[in-house]
């Protein structure tokens, strides 16, 4: 394949694109795939599909050893774990949620007639601001939840301090964070629960999946009632629940994928790694790092475009980069507010998050996982490289209306 010099090297403006095929961000670490069928195999000759079966059972046993927690109620996705763990820790009325997140962390509030009240985020974390936490409480706050982007924690010691003056349930969603650390703690084991993600993008996937983490016997216990109807025994039902129950081929998959969980982090760590090196001086660019202290997924390669330095800007590089087939996604561009119905409801309150539109503007998340090589990365480094080298020429073409892309 021939290298990219000039503009008009690149698929944007009539060149070959680099891929053949679309690179997406986030295709699945697939695991060990004779492991994955024997146990589906097992399940059908035993004829047990679901309603906490053993695959499961097995499931929640280890994820709440790997994490050093008491209790994984394994669900059927992370957004059914978040309205399960928030009904359980009774929250209600107002709580506080980063804007910068997956829309369905506000959802999960929504979902259920809480208010998300949106907090700014630390632009050096990307996670909430717990400085500004507390001008956010009202007299209807009952929680905070934290979202441990990227897997990088959360400010999980001022968030507790701050909900421990004002007698508030702290959560986390820690979608992003299954396998990592912070001090030498798992995640899984700050504030009342924390809840998993392993959706087929994740780290550990379970194709569709989520779980939730806890210390607290009473608070377990009915999450797990309510995650089967809130039933506690044949024909007797004592909360209102949902069907949130995960079955045995995803618990097969949890299980194979995470079988594999060493190797998912070292060709992540790899990745992570290769693209840092390549890109390390390019200006206006950086790659937001992961701290060597602790234990991490590195999941997510996630680049910062500044584009006062960097020639272009975020969205520009990113047409650059889709011509090519790398479909990089912006995650999670606008933020939750400027999305329904948090937008309409209030249509303020990205005045109050500043840090959340600066950086939502800026990010672009690369392609990485098991299904990505280094070569692929080198090229991908090199169009990168080329786009911004070449910025005021790209600009000029973009802006002059010769190539756009959807
Ligand atoms: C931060 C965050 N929270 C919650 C979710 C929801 O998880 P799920 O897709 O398993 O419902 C996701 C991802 O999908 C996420 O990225």
């Amino acid at each position: 394949m021939s290298r990219k010099k000039r503009p008009e090297d690149l698929a944007l403006f009539g060149g070959p694109p680099a891929f053949d095929e679309p690179l997406h961000v986030g295709r699945p670490n697939i695991g060990d795939r004779s492991r994955l069928l024997a146990r589906i195999n097992d399940m059908l000759d035993r004829r047990w599909l679901t309603n906490n079966g053993r695959y499961v059972q097995q499931f929640e046993a280890e994820i709440a050893q790997l994490v050093g927690a008491k209790h994984c109620i394994a669900v059927c996705n992370g957004t059914i774990a978040l309205e399960l763990a928030i009904r359980a820790a009774g929250l209600k009325g107002e709580v506080i949620v980063p804007s910068f997140t997956f829309v369905a962390t506000a959802h999960a509030l929504q979902w259920q007639e809480i208010t998300p009240v949106f907090c700014d985020i630390d632009p050096a974390t990307h996670n909430i601001d717990p400085n500004k936490v507390e001008c956010m409480i009202t007299p209807r706050t009952t929680g905070i939840i934290g979202v441990h982007l990227w897997g990088r924690v959360c400010a999980v010691d001022a968030l507790d301090q701050v909900a421990r003056k004002h007698n508030l349930s702290v959560l986390f969603d820690a979608a992003h964070a299954f396998g990592c650390s912070h001090r030498g703690k798992m995640i899984g084991n700050f504030g009342r629960a924390e809840v998993f993600s392993f959706h087929a993008t994740k780290f550990i996937n379970s194709f569709e999946g989520g779980a939730i983490v806890t210390n607290e016997d009473e608070l377990a216990k009915k999450i797990r009632l309510m995650t089967n109807f809130g039933f506690s025994g044949y024909d007797h039902v004592i909360y209102v629940g949902t069907n949130g129950k995960m079955n045995e081929v995803s618990a097969a998959m949890g299980l194979t994928s995470l079988e594999s969980l060493n190797e998912f982090v070292s060709v992540n760590c790899r990745n992570y790694r290769q693209y840092r090196e390549e890109l390390t001086g390019v200006p206006g660019i950086s790659v937001a790092q992961y701290d060597d202290a602790d234990k991490c997924n590195f999941q997510y390669v996630v680049l910062e475009v500044d584009p006062s330095t960097a020639g272009l800007t975020r969205d520009q590089l990113k047409d650059v980069l889709w011509a090519e087939n790398v479909l990089t996604r912006r995650y999670f561009f606008p933020g939750c507010h400027r999305m329904e119905p948090y937008r309409s409801n209030f249509p303020h309150s990205g005045l109050l998050l500043p840090e959340t539109e600066r950086l939502s503007q800026r990010i672009l998340l690369l392609p990485t996982g098991t299904g990505v090589s280094p070569e692929a990365i080198s090229r991908i480094c090199e169009i990168i490289r080329l786009g911004l080298q070449k910025g005021p020429e790209v600009r000029r073409r973009l802006e002059g209306g010769g190539a756009g892309h959807a």
